[in-house]
């Protein structure tokens, strides 16, 4: 199939476009490299666009006879959506809009969307199905839910279908070796774990030791990008045959505190990795675990990495040389 992936140059969208080449699918990436990296394409059509660009994605929909899109394009940090609210909105929405508009005017009606739990907000108990109140605490998950709501809408007028994943927090790196996290700035707990284990960092802070946690830090769930990358691959093949749209969750099950990821990295990189406890981070939640037996039972999907130890290792190894 011809597929356009959007932010298919970042991290889960790279690992994803990996995981298309592999079944033979024809993947066009569309990315402004903004976040992502045109390394991280390995093979495969690369067109450097915005999706404020209209125009340019016409132009890629008429040349490449696009079939179906990908949409992992967006920003994607909490704590700058909360400080720059109108940029998340006009990114992940407005732009997203006008990716809609043009998939409509070259009758493309089919889209995987990168969504995200921050859709939930503060969860009413451990683990969380899709079915759980709808409550984002922050302008990112606002986005993320808009833009959910948007291809309810659109599919209701105009017939369009989507499969949204709402991942919980991606990790590890590819087994190759040839692809990883690799975002600028870096915000994300795991890699800044394992920079300051390479001594690119003095050392690791703690966001909030004051959570109602058992040992006070908050409490991720987190999940390898190859098998987030492997569940849009199910979800392209589910849109294909059955033309219905569905939302997933996309998560372990199982929640890792920020000193339990701190403890294992320190296990697997044999390195001291120091420790500094500040304040809670703007727009950060106590705890987020999925229910993702949804995705498992109705999308077939099985994660290969069911351990924080494994994850963390694809990520070690990745960090070690990509330094
Ligand atoms: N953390 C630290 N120190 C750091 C970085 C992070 O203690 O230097 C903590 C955070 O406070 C958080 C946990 O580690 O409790 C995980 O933080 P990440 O930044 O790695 O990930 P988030 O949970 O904040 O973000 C993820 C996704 C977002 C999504 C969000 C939902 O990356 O896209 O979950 O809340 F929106």
């Amino acid at each position: 199939m011809r597929i356009l992936v959007t932010g298919g140059a970042g991290y889960v969208g790279s690992h994803t476009v990996k995981e298309l080449l592999a079944r033979d699918h024809y993947p066009i990436v569309y990315d402004n490299l903004s976040q992502g990296h045109k390394e991280a394409v390995l093979s495969g059509e690369l067109i450097v666009g915005d999706l404020a660009n209209q125009e340019e994605l016409r132009k890629c929909f008429d040349k490449y006879k696009i079939e179906v899109v990908i949409h992992f394009a967006a920003s994607c940090y909490v704590a700058e959506s909360v400080k720059n609210p109108a940029w998340y909105y006009e990114n992940n929405v407005v732009n997203g809009l006008n990716l809609l508009k043009v998939m409509l005017e070259f009758g493309v009606k089919k889209i995987v969307f990168s969504s995200s739990c921050a859709v939930y907000g503060i969860p009413a108990k451990i683990s969380i199905p899709e079915s759980h109140p709808l409550n984002p605490i922050n302008p990112y998950g606002m986005t993320k839910l808009i833009f959910e709501k948007i291809l309810k809408d659109y599919e209701g007028a105009y017939k369009m279908k989507y499969i949204s994943l709402r991942y919980f927090n991606a990790a590890g790196a590819d087994e190759s070796g040839k692809i990883g996290e690799d975002h600028n700035p870096e915000t994300h707990l795991i890699p800044l774990v394992l920079q300051t284990a390479l001594g690119q960092k003095k050392n690791i802070e703690i966001f909030g030791t004051d959570y109602n946690t058992p040992d006070k830090t908050c409490i991720r769930d987190y999940i390898h990008v190859s098998d987030l990358a492997r569940a849009h691959i199910l979800a392209l093949e589910k849109l294909t045959k059955e033309e219905s749209s569905d939302i997933f969750n996309l998560g372990l099950g199982k929640g890792y505190s920020v000193r339990e990821v701190i403890e294992t990295a320190r296990k697997i990189t044999k390195k001291p990795i120091k420790i500094v406890e500040t304040g809670r981070r703007a727009g950060d939640l106590p705890q987020l675990v999925a229910d993702a037996s949804k995705a498992e039972r109705e999308l077939n999907w099985k994660p290969k990495y069911t351990k924080l130890e494994n994850i963390i290792q694809t990520a070690w190894r990745w960090h070690k040389n990509n330094p």
